[in-house]
């Protein structure tokens, strides 16, 4: 009888140290941080860590996707490629229109020029109606210039209706 009685003691002053255990676990365990403020803009923000270099051997849609453009841009022919931040790249038509524009200050003479300008500098222009540094600034640093320029080549052979 006294043996049970002991027994249950045991039991209890146990079950009652696991509950302090995990009490006091819980009272120290990690404060959870607080939820990061909704953005206020949803414009994409590429980390230039997360874009590989870009040799130029690859195929041509491999190339526009590593480099991480259909993010922001629609580019026909490019799966995938209907990003909505910056314009649809049909370089065909627009270039020129661009080159035209008095507002147009950069220091392209043809498309190609153009193409190659918004991409190593996007400040020197800003197509109107979207947002100024929001194309990175660091593609100079991420791209071969036979990536930069077979980029240049298909984007410039697109036109509107493409
Ligand atoms: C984070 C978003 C973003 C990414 C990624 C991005 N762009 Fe842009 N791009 C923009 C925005 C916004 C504009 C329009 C504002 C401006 O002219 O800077 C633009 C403008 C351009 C223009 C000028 C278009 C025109 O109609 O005159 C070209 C060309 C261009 N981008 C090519 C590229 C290429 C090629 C890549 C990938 C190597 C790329 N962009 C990646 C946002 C982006």
């Amino acid at each position: 009888m006294a043996g049970r009685a002991l027994d249950e003691r045991a039991w209890t002053l146990l079950i009652a140290g696991i509950i302090l255990l995990g009490v006091t676990y819980s009272l120290l365990g990690p404060v959870p941080s607080p939820q990061p403020p909704v953005p206020v803009s949803s414009v994409p923000r590429l980390d230039p860590a997360m874009i590989p270099l870009v040799t130029g051997e690859e195929p041509i849609d491999v190339l526009f996707i590593k480099s991480g453009c259909p993010v922001c841009h629609a580019i026909p022919g490019i799966q995938g490629a209907d990003g909505r931040v910056g314009p649809k790249l049909v370089l065909g038509t627009t270039g020129p229109q661009r080159l035209a524009d008095p507002r147009y200050r950069g220091r392209a003479r043809t498309v190609r020029g153009y193409i190659v300008e918004s991409v190593l500098e996007p400040g020197a222009y800003v197509v109107s109606g979207y947002p100024d540094r929001t194309m990175p600034g660091w593609y100079g640093q991420k791209l071969s210039a036979e990536a930069m320029g077979r980029m240049a080549a298909y984007l410039e052979a697109l036109a509107e209706d493409s």
